[in-house]
């Protein structure tokens, strides 16, 4: 496979809750072998560590809002700027709104790559009751589309896998609202920058994978 290799991997993952994003990038980044970064994740840990991030961030993570601009963006300038980001990333569930894609903009970030993955609303609180997350690692399956041996154990680390609190479906309905009012506006913005490529989410997990990729290896061979 011939790659222009001045290219690098600078990608955001943009999508409902549920769309597959986590899974997608998880598996991107362990194929290009570039850092992954989740907004989610960073807040999820700083929650159960209850530093003063979390406990902050925890009423609008368990509301299924947005946690506030300046927070986020103060978080993610910080990260981005850590020298295993030198090389390209993928960024999950970052930016969120507007004015985070701004932020991201105006830090110098550009951008190669926005893929959005596309799942109708129905399927997503379908697909929310069966997730389950490792308490250990962090690692995301299904008990239907991804399942492990006995759905209880991370084959990963070993660790115990539990639902998360902000999958209970009243949580996951304002997620969407949210998704719809505050984070679908980007579409629009990173089409009108040339760089968005959608990709249907509702497939089966291993179509999506291949989809996606597909979208990663146009780009590299661009
Ligand atoms: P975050 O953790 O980012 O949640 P989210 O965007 O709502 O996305 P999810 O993690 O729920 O889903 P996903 O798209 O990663 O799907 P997954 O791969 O797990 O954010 C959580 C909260 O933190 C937010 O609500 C907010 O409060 C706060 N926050 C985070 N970032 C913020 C920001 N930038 N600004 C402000 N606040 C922020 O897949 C879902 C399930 O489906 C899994 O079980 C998986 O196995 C399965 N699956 C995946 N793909 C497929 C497929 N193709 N077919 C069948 N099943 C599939």
């Amino acid at each position: 496979m011939h790659y222009n290799n001045n290219k690098q991997i600078k990608l955001i993952f943009l999508g409902p809750p549920g769309a597959g994003k986590g899974t997608q990038t998880e598996i991107i980044s362990e194929k290009y072998s570039i850092p992954a970064i989740s907004t989610g994740a960073i807040l999820r840990s700083a929650i159960k560590n209850q530093t003063e991030l979390g406990k902050t961030a925890a009423k609008y993570v368990e509301a299924g809002e947005l946690v506030p601009d300046d927070i986020i963006i103060g978080i993610m300038k910080e990260r981005l700027a850590e020298d295993d980001c030198k090389n390209g990333y993928i960024l999950d569930g970052f930016p969120r709104t507007t004015a985070q894609a701004i932020a991201l903009d105006e830090s110098g970030a550009e951008i190669s790559l926005v893929i959005n993955l596309a799942v109708d609303d129905d399927v997503i609180i379908r697909r929310m009751s069966g997730r389950r997350v490792c308490c250990t690692c962090g690692a995301t399956y299904h008990i239907e589309y991804n399942p492990t041996e006995d759905n209880k154990t991370c084959p990963r680390c070993g660790g115990p896998l539990a639902c998360r609190k902000d999958d209970e479906p009243s949580v996951v309905e304002s997620r969407l609202k949210v998704y719809h009012e505050q984070t679908e506006p980007l579409i629009k913005y990173y089409e009108e920058k040339g760089i968005l490529r959608t990709v249907i989410g509702q497939e089966k997990l291993e179509d999506t994978t291949a989809l996606t990729l597909n979208v990663i290896e146009n780009y590299l061979k661009g």
